[in-house]
């Protein structure tokens, strides 16, 4: 499998959130945004298909917010999550940590990925 930098349309990115189970929003409008605004989106296709995407803000130099990481329910478990991951640590290298809130189920892949789980991250609760 390949990581690309080709960033999906509003559309595949919705049609992959459905394909493996990530909770966005289904407003084209906001997720283009989401797509345009992100500093680092990194992608993996079979052909047109879009089956795996990291999203991601970063400076580059100390720190990276996940936001966004997910793979077709048909791909998972076979290493491309951990992969994403990976080329995401080779492209920022070892002066930036990684932070990533964890959907409940998503947990376990963190903790096998090498990520330590912190009680010291506070959330203030979009509304909406
Ligand atoms: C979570 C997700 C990105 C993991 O991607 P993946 O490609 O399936 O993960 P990998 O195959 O690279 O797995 C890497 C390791 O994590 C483990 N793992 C993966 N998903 C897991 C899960 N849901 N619970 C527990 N462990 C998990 C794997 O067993 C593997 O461990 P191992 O190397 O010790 O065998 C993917 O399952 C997904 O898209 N889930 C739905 C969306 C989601 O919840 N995203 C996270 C939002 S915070």
């Amino acid at each position: 499998m390949i990581v690309t930098d080709q960033r999906p349309t509003p559309r595949q990115y919705i049609a992959l959130c459905r394909r493996s189970g990530l909770h966005r929003p289904t407003d084209e409008a906001r997720i283009a945004r989401m797509i345009a605004e992100a500093n680092l989106v990194r992608t993996v296709w079979n052909g047109d298909t879009l089956v795996a995407l990291l999203r991601a803000w970063t400076d580059w130099v100390y720190v990276c917010y996940l936001a966004d990481i997910m793979v077709a329910a048909e791909y998972q478990r076979s290493g491309i999550g951990r992969l994403l991951v990976a080329d995401l640590r080779a492209r920022l290298g070892d002066r930036v940590q990684l932070v990533a809130v964890a959907a409940p189920t998503a947990s376990g892949f963190y903790e096998s990925i090498g990520f330590e789980k912190s009680d010291r991250t506070y959330i203030l609760r979009r509304k909406q």
